[in-house]
């Protein structure tokens, strides 16, 4: 087996997708190892499970750094350099990134977001999804680029929207794919299936098949 990838979590809240990932990455046969969760709130719920779990944790608040998000990011470099970090995982991390850190990560960093992209990118996807009426609602995993939530799509799952739902009954739905999915597409990218054809994501068949080295979508 080749080495597995050293994986961060990112994350700013509750973790369940973290916790999805690291339940995945306990088995040694994972391509992924989840070698650090940083959070960028102290009272993360995340940062505990992860603790207890005997991951390594960090915190870098963002809040004192105001706007000045390159500062942030090289608070969060540090920490990723640290814990020799080669793909990072966004996990309810809500904060935009600069275009400079999206690009050093390009094809090293995905994201999950909890609707079929490209519809409703941003927030309150559920809400949204309940008010445009969509059928089908769902979750997305995809790399991370400059453009919130546009990067190009890893995977997808679908659910249906069912008459009588409310945002949190069909968040929970989404939710339960979510946990499913991320761990699936983390693996693609850790093990080196992923090329970029055209800005689209290709996922080779095999394990370890010759994708060639990911190139920066922009
Ligand atoms: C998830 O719905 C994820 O898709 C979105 O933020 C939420 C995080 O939830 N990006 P959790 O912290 O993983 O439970």
């Amino acid at each position: 087996m080749t080495a597995r990838r050293r994986t961060a979590i990112l994350i700013s809240g509750r973790g369940s997708n973290m916790a999805a990932l690291l339940a995945a990455a306990a088995d040694p046969a994972y391509p992924a190892e989840i070698v650090l969760v940083l959070s960028n709130r102290a009272d993360a719920g995340g940062l505990a499970r992860a603790a207890e779990a005997g991951i390594p944790t960090a915190v870098v608040e963002s809040r004192p750094f105001g706007r000045d998000r390159a500062a942030f990011e090289a608070a969060v470099e540090q920490e990723l350099a640290r814990h020799g970090v080669e793909l990072i995982a966004l996990a309810g991390f809500m904060r935009v990134l600069t275009e400079g850190f999206t690009q050093r990560w390009a094809g090293r960093m995905v994201n999950i977001h909890p609707s079929l992209l490209p519809a409703f990118p941003g927030l309150d996807t559920h809400a949204r999804a309940l008010a445009a009426g969509v059928r089908l609602h769902g979750c997305t995993v995809h790399l991370v680029t400059p453009g919130v939530d546009e990067g190009p799509i890893l995977a997808q799952a679908a659910v249906p929207v069912l008459e009588g739902d409310s945002e949190s009954s069909l968040a929970a739905r989404v939710l339960a794919e979510e946990h499913r999915l991320y761990p699936a597409a983390l693996a693609w990218v850790a093990e080196g299936r992923v090329r970029l054809e055209e800005g689209r994501a290709v996922i080779a068949a095999q394990p370890g098949a010759s994708a060639p080295a990911l190139r920066n979508p922009a």
